[in-house]
């Protein structure tokens, strides 16, 4: 029942993020975070295997290095929260190598049922860590491990895959500022970035050449047919990446192919648009490693270590809660 009622809550919300989103007057959009339901989250799975998206693999290749430095600078029997963990896949070298020093409780967050699952299940057969994963926006989520902590028990958060950018800038700050006040002095953040690289390369990341980040944009709209009941006829849409040189971010958009109507029942909305016209969905911004430690600074931390990756330049940073 209780889950019912919270199915219920989700689905409305989504209901009126779809309605103030199409119904504005400018730019159309969409919040990124309804594109990680149970299909989105599968489809991400495989954008990380593709050969044009070489962030996953730059982050794996920092834990292969550095995970034994990482876990050697955290105080002893730390919980882990992991905000967005999907599948848990990348996070699988830390908590192993925590385990070679004590039983690791990790507690995965992530808004997909299915991704928590494979989660599980990719951790059954380590003894060393006890999984509990909550079904949950970030920070819900980590209020509430915040209230199962025990008492002194340190805690380290893993924010990775540059998730921080595909928030927009004002709002990066807002956020890191808002997983501080969840943490005592002393816990750690792992923040991971994307640093800048040629655009050629950006774009290539975020429209690959067998289409697979564009079924990850346009199962947005299948989404809302599916939830919402709307009426998205997906040929009549183009999956687009653009990079906002202004802003140092990837954008993604939806266009029209054509001037067309788009009824959504359970949001109330009949949604028009114009040849080109696109509907935004995603952004994720680039970042030098001067800038992540400013702005953990901002919000309350300072930056211990940071690892790079200089096959494909990423940063991880190690923040410390003052
Ligand atoms: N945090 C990831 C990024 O910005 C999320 C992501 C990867 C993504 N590929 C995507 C988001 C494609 C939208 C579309 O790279």
């Amino acid at each position: 029942m209780a889950q019912t009622a919270r199915a219920l809550d989700v689905r409305t919300e989504f209901a009126a993020d779809v309605f103030a989103g199409l119904s504005k007057s400018g730019q159309k959009e969409l919040p990124s975070k309804y594109l990680y339901d149970d299909i989105g989250s599968a489809l991400f799975e495989v954008i990380t295997l593709l050969p044009e998206y070489g962030l996953c693999r730059a982050e794996e290749r920092l834990f292969e290095r550095h995970a034994t430095e990482l876990v050697a600078r955290l105080p002893g029997a730390v919980v882990v929260a992991e905000l967005g963990s999907g599948t848990g896949k990348k996070t699988r070298r830390v908590l192993e190598a925590l385990g070679r020093r004590q039983t690791t409780s990790y507690y995965p967050i992530d808004v997909s049922p299915a991704a928590l699952l494979r989660c599980e299940r990719e951790f059954s057969g380590l003894p060393s860590v006890k999984l509990a994963g909550l079904v949950s926006p970030y920070l819900d989520g980590l209020r509430e491990v915040a209230r199962r902590r025990p008492a002194g028990a340190p805690l380290l958060v893993l924010f990775m895959g540059s998730t921080i950018g595909n928030l927009e800038r004002p709002v990066m700050e807002d956020f890191l500022r808002d997983v501080r006040e969840q943490l005592a002095p002393g816990d750690g953040f792992l923040l991971s970035a994307d640093l800048e690289k040629p655009v050629s390369q950006l774009l290539a990341a975020y429209d690959d050449s067998i289409g697979v980040t564009a079924a990850f944009n346009l199962n947005l709209l299948e989404r809302i047919n599916r939830e919402l009941g709307g009426s998205f006829d997906v040929s009549r849409f183009r999956h687009e990446a653009r990079w906002n040189d202004r802003e140092r971010r990837i954008e993604m958009h939806l266009s029209s192919t054509c001037e067309q109507n788009v009824h959504i029942r359970r949001a109330g909305i009949s949604a028009e648009f114009r040849t080109g016209e696109t509907i935004w969905t995603e952004c994720s911004h680039r970042f030098n490693c001067a800038e992540v430690v400013r702005l953990g600074q901002r919000s309350g931390f300072r930056c211990d270590t940071q690892w790079v990756d200089s096959e494909w330049p990423f940063a991880q940073s190690l923040l410390i809660a003052n």
